[in-house]
């Protein structure tokens, strides 16, 4: 009888922390403050409109996620990085500038995420908006191709 109580109450138990679990991921993460302060690390141009990460992109980082970023290894956590994302406008005279906000993107390194890698993925609208998104497929499922840099496509250009 005490067994059978003992596993119902880790039953009820684990129900309870992955209900926190799933919330937490539900109510979805937001830009950290303070984000367009961070390290510049590299930027990027996609111009063909059908490619999904189309846009003028900039990577940015916070000390943590340099310190690493620049000797190599595993992410401590708190590690963050943030992409943002524009539009590719061409001016008259042929030079590319950065337009509109398009979106943002998120890592967050957080031990909680063993699901995708120990980092939480997020996007957001041009308004700063949380999107629903399944970030396992859309984000961890390609990030998996730099597992061996911990997950990090981007490089330190001095
Ligand atoms: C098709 C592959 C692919 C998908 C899907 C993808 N990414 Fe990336 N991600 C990249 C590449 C490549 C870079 C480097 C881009 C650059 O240098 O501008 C990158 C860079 C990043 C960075 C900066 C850190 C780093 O790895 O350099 C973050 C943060 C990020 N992505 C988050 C996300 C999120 C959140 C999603 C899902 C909404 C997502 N990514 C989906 C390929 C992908």
């Amino acid at each position: 009888m005490k067994k059978i109580l003992a596993v119902m109450v880790a039953a009820v138990l684990t129900f309870a922390f992955m209900a926190t679990a799933w919330a937490e991921m539900k109510k979805g993460l937001s830009l950290p403050k303070g984000w367009r302060s961070f390290t510049h690390v590299k930027s990027m141009v996609i111009p063909d409109k059908n490619h999904g990460l189309y846009g003028f992109h900039h990577i940015y980082a916070n000390g943590k996620g340099v310190m690493t970023l620049k000797k190599g290894g595993i992410y401590p956590e708190g590690a963050v990085f943030v992409g943002a994302f524009y539009d590719v406008v061409t001016e008259k005279d042929g030079s590319i500038t950065q337009g509109k906000k398009l979106f943002s993107v998120l890592m967050r390194k957080d031990a909680g995420a063993a699901e995708t890698g120990g980092w939480r993925y997020a996007a957001f609208g041009p308004d700063g908006k949380f999107l629903d998104k399944d970030y396992k497929k859309e984000c961890y499922e390609c990030h998996t191709a730099v597992k061996d840099a911990d997950y990090i496509f981007s490089k330190f250009i001095e």
